[in-house]
């Protein structure tokens, strides 16, 4: 499998030299920095950040050389070979249509970096995008650290009898349908939230019939209490690949941790580092609409340590990060996180 992930970031990184190549963004033996490349390209302003990324990876990969903020080629990668992509998300356990996608996307590129139109529009156009968030979900390490969060939340105790557990950024219900399945046994009330009602409205027909479900929006950056979340009411709150869309994370964390009871769980899952494959497909997700501020800063993913950092400032005390950084599965760079408030 890692080496299905090692194969697919290296024909990214192909992909993007590609697209820097063929547009004149960044030619053969300029020196530009990433202003430059970016003007050349014609990326629209929200979508700036994804090139810079892009030319950190390839300066990280070797493949630019540095002189202070310009960057020139030292080797392009050679050409991707996109008819590779079925095999590789078929070995890392993904369905079918995300390699379709993401050959879609790759082909689209200097068009959806120049906003001629979004991604958003170009996934609509493949169909539900709660099967679309479904597919991009279902892959074998998300599946395993799915499972690990489920094995934990089966761990928590409720203060009185009846399991309190909070969904954030429920999405295509992935990380619902484990945890549902590990808190099978135990008196509960769930609620499944997400900021779209798109994906509350179909985890209410896919989880309707299991007991204690509510289903309702909730925008983790904004006050919970006044989305109808009382303080010190949860026993578990839960969030599959969600947190990075906090906008202000000490105030997220601090929504979340208001809600916990003391000694409640907060565990969730995350990337804790982009890679080359989403840089060039579903991250044109995270740029901000065309009207709303630039990102404040170009990472969207924070490291173990960080994560730590943000918790302890918020009032929770970390005890697990999994897996460890020398398990085979870290290499998808995806975490779980145990925390509780304290
Ligand atoms: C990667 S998906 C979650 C995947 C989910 N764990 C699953 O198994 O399908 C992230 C989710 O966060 C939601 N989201 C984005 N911004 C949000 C916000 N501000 N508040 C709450 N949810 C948000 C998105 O609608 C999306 O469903």
């Amino acid at each position: 499998m890692n080496t299905a992930l090692n194969e697919l970031e290296q024909l990214s990184l192909g992909v993007m030299a590609q697209v820097l190549l063929h547009t004149q963004a960044l030619p053969l033996q300029v020196w530009r920095n990433a202003e430059q490349v970016n003007q050349a390209l014609g990326t629209a302003a929200r979508h700036a950040w994804v090139v810079r990324r892009w030319l950190v990876a390839l300066g990280g990969a070797g493949l630019l050389r540095e002189a202070g903020e310009r960057v020139a080629w030292r080797t392009p990668p050679p050409d991707p070979q996109l008819g590779e992509l079925p095999r590789l998300y078929g070995a890392l356990g993904f369905p079918a249509s995300m390699a379709r996608l993401h050959t879609q996307v790759i082909e689209c590129l200097p068009d959806l970096l120049r906003d001629q139109f979004t991604l958003t529009h170009l996934l609509m156009l493949g169909g539900d995008p709660v099967k679309v968030l479904s597919a991009y979900q279902h892959n074998h390490f998300t599946a395993t650290i799915n499972q690990a969060l489920a094995d934990r939340a089966r761990q928590i105790s409720a203060a009185d009898g009846q399991l309190r557990v909070l969904e954030l950024g429920g999405g295509a219900g992935g990380t619902t349908d484990a945890v549902l399945a590990a808190l099978q046994a135990c008196e509960k009330d769930y609620r499944f939230t997400d900021i779209s009602s798109l994906f509350t409205g179909a985890a209410h027909r896919q989880f309707r019939l299991e007991t204690g479900m509510q289903f309702g929006l909730l925008d983790l950056n904004r006050s919970f209490s006044g989305q109808g979340i009382l303080p010190g009411t949860q026993d578990l709150v839960i969030a599959g690949n969600a947190l990075h869309n906090a906008r202000d994370l000490p105030y997220s964390l601090g929504q979340i941790r208001s809600s916990l009871r003391d000694g409640g769980a907060l565990l969730f899952s995350e990337s804790i580092a982009d890679n080359p494959a989403m840089l060039t497909f579903m991250h044109l997700l995270l740029s901000p609409a065309a009207d709303a501020p630039l990102r404040p800063h170009d990472e969207a993913f924070m490291a173990a340590d960080a994560w730590d950092l943000a918790l302890q400032a918020t009032g929770f005390e970390l005890l697990e990060v999994w897996p460890r950084a020398c398990e085979p599965l870290a290499a998808a760079g995806q975490r779980l996180f145990h925390a509780i408030g304290v």
